[in-house]
């Protein structure tokens, strides 16, 4: 498997604690170069295998998803610039976007903002306050993520190809629910495969439970690598 193709997956630690982290980590070994640490893991003591994995030659994303008053992002984000991370989430939000691109300066850390939570719907949004609906506010949201400056996006396979539109070829864009054909989807209700959503314009793949709660998880990584590899082909 190539650098290039390795590297367009990221597993979803979505693990209590560091040790369960390592271990499946130690498990994946060098299938796998690029892992995401999300809140789980990292409020259970995992903010660690940060400097772990990197020291490893393993790329981490880092998805606390930022939002506070300008100035505490800026400081947050350059401190997290310094743990040697690639990505790290924010919402979207243009003052945070401005922030995190302000902290992420002469770092090789890549902000994704987060658009809009997949989660919600038109009637969450509008019991929120806001009169767009999830559409319009991804599309707003894009927009102004670019106008930020920041390096890329997460978002739905959905969303894909709509945001490919607005943001242009250079942004980044990052998709979870992705699931191998015949795979169960858990909670997950927007799913797209691997081929597809490269195919709708993604450039990096999160992927979790399919991963780290397969038999092999190895295998079953490789399998994912080897779709990638032939939809990229
Ligand atoms: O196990 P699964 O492949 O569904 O994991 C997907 C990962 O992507 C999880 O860490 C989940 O929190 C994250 N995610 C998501 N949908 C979003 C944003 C993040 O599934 N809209």
């Amino acid at each position: 498997m190539t650098d290039t193709t390795r590297d367009k997956l990221i597993v979803a630690l979505d693990l209590p604690d560091a040790t369960k982290a390592r271990a499946a980590i130690e498990r994946l070994g060098d299938s796998v170069k690029f892992y995401k640490i999300g809140m789980e893991l990292a409020y259970g003591g995992g903010f660690g295998l940060v400097d772990e994995l990197a020291r490893a030659g393993k790329q981490v994303f880092l998805d606390l998803k930022l939002h506070d008053i300008g100035h505490t992002v800026e400081k947050a984000t350059a401190q997290i610039a310094r743990l040697g991370v690639r990505f790290l989430t924010v919402h979207a939000f243009p003052q945070t976007l401005a922030a995190a691109a302000r902290g992420s300066q002469g770092s090789d850390l890549q902000v994704l903002g987060v658009t809009v939570m997949t989660s919600y719907d038109d009637s969450d949004l509008a019991t929120a306050g806001y009169r767009l609906n999830v559409r319009e506010l991804v599309a707003l949201r894009a927009q102004q993520a670019k106008e930020a400056g920041i390096a890329g996006l997460i978002l739905s396979p959905e969303e894909l190809v709509a945001t490919r539109t607005i943001v242009g070829p250079d942004m980044l864009l990052v998709t979870p629910g992705v699931r191998p054909a015949g795979a169960a989807l858990g909670d997950q209700k927007r799913v797209a495969t691997p081929a597809e959503a490269l195919k709708r314009g993604a450039d990096h793949l999160v992927v979790g439970r399919p991963i780290l709660a397969a038999p092999d998880p190895r295998e079953a990584a490789l399998a994912i690598q080897k779709e990638i590899a032939d939809a990229c082909a």
